[in-house]
């Protein structure tokens, strides 16, 4: 007897499921300084047309996809064609290595929650190179490239295998728990964002130095196919697509479900909450600019810098209470990545649950044990931050493009985009019409191939990637990728047990 299909409590905890995964650290540290770099102000242009060209009818695909066959991603491939269940685990496996490093970057938000409470790194004038060395040298004990292993990070080990240990609680008891906890750590995670950025908006420098340069438009950036680039990459990372997510979280909806409604929802407050990041990062910068009397654009605005140097040295300069801000801005990191964090997990655990027929208990265990296995062994080191930096090219850049393109020919086109359409119309209180099937076609598999010949022709990673050694780009980059295609096949091609 086949058993009956959990469900989500209520549909705010799918929604909030859903929001958490969709912003991370991705709303906090990179929307931020896209929009700094391209154009400002202006960048919202590009950004709000690609959520609605690519990031909704993608996301339209996935959900719609994963409700009709109430499985995860394998399964909903399989939906199409027995021969293309692959295309799911292709995804779910890209998603899998990418989260063998995200755990360890909310790893290091937990730890940095920690040492905002005293301040290894000095407060006031002397953290201004303090934090750096402190980061790089002290936490990280960085070595000098991908070839030279270095020492483990105690505190990093000690922190991953925590952040482990939170999502197998939260993802072995099923979708009911996670919708519980989404709600409460979103929440959370809005709430101190909001003060840190209430805080940052009265220190002074923060509206004339920091908004100034984070919201002047510059309306020719729009003109530039790069911007476009940037726009369209983000729009794709940020919403979790080509992960494998969508699918999961989708099929534990009831059958009637307001899909329409609940992605434009998740959708808008993913916008929402990475360009109100923008206002808790700019003030945060602009602060730091005033007060050592420099340039923002001398400032580290990018990347795990910027979070883990740039805000931490802003957060020591300020004249009260340091630590206070600084812990509730570990939080909101820690929050917002935890979640995102484990609806990737999800997505695997769900996918093996439904075609292995093994306990949640069992998979959520292993899945996050060889994830923690992975995760130290490669990332808590000192090279692991080059390794991070080229697998991260590989399966967050262009492991989520490949997933998103396939996903397009195969429920835009074979599928048929109007089926998925019919399908969830019927349930959902706004409709959406053929513009829909229009952007699943056409515009949204034109955006991703646009931005993959970008990434290898333009920003040149046929040649290597970031400066690194070729063989060691095209190992962590393609390597990663190679490897999450022999398993997808691996596992696609396992009859059922
Ligand atoms: N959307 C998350 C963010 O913005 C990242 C993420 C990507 C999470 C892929 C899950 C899957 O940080």
């Amino acid at each position: 007897m086949a058993m009956e299909r959990e469900r989500w409590d209520s549909r705010s905890a799918f929604i909030f499921a859903a929001i958490g995964s969709a912003i991370g650290l991705g709303n906090l540290w990179r929307f931020p300084y896209l929009a700094y770099r391209y154009g400002g102000g202006a960048f919202l242009i590009p950004y709000i047309i690609s959520v609605f060209v690519l990031g909704i009818p993608w996301l339209f695909l996935e959900m719609s996809a994963g409700h009709m066959s109430r499985t995860g991603a394998p399964g909903s491939f399989k939906m199409v064609s027995k021969k293309l269940e692959w295309a799911g685990w292709f995804q779910v496996f890209v998603s899998f290595i990418l989260n063998t490093y995200y755990v360890i970057i909310v790893g290091w938000a937990l730890c940095y929650m920690i040492f905002s409470i005293y301040l290894p790194w000095g407060v006031g004038e002397e953290s201004v190179y303090g934090v750096e060395s402190f980061f790089f040298n002290d936490f990280l004990g960085v070595t000098e490239g991908p070839g030279v292993a270095g020492g483990f990070s105690i505190p990093i080990v000690v922190a991953t295998i925590l952040a482990w240990v939170l999502i197998y609680f939260i993802i072995s008891r099923g979708v009911k728990r996670i919708g519980k906890v989404s709600t409460y750590f979103v929440i959370l995670a809005w709430i101190s964002l909001i003060i840190f950025t209430i805080r940052g908006l009265t220190l002074p420098g923060a509206v004339d130095i920091g908004l100034n340069s984070y919201l002047t438009p510059d309306f020719s950036a729009i003109a530039d196919a790069e911007v476009w680039f940037g726009a369209f990459s983000q729009v794709a990372f940020s919403l979790s697509l080509g992960m494998g997510i969508m699918y999961a979280y989708a099929s534990y909806l009831p059958d009637k479900s307001d899909i329409n409604n609940n992605l434009m929802i998740t959708a808008l407050a993913d916008m929402g909450t990475a360009f109100f990041a923008g206002f808790a990062i700019f003030s945060s910068a602009g602060f730091l600019a005033y007060s050592m009397g420099i340039d923002i654009s001398e400032i580290t605005m990018s990347g795990i810098a910027l979070t883990f140097v740039t805000i931490p040295t802003s957060i020591s300069m300020m004249p009260t209470v340091p630590q206070i801000f600084g812990v509730i801005f570990f939080v909101s990191l820690f929050m917002l990545g935890v979640t995102s964090a484990y609806s990737i997990t999800e997505a695997f655990v769900t996918s093996i649950v439904d075609k292995f027929k093994v306990s949640r208990r069992k998979a959520t265990a292993l899945v996050c044990a060889i994830s923690t296995a992975i995760g130290v062994f490669v990332f808590a080191r000192g090279f692991g931050i080059h390794w991070l930096d080229m697998v991260d090219r590989g399966v967050s850049y262009y492991g989520v493009l490949i997933g998103g393109l396939i996903s397009c020919i195969i429920f835009g086109w074979i599928y048929g985009s109007d089926r998925l359409r019919e399908h969830t119309n019927r349930i959902s209180e706004i409709t959406f019409g053929r513009w829909v099937d229009v952007a699943a076609k056409f515009i949204a598999p034109a955006a991703i191939i646009f931005v993959i010949t970008w990434g290898l022709f333009v920003t040149g990673d046929v040649f290597g990637y970031g400066g690194y050694d070729l063989w060691a780009s095209t190992l962590g980059m393609w390597g990663s990728l190679l490897v999450a295609f022999v398993l997808s096949i691996i596992f696609a091609s396992r009859g059922e047990v």
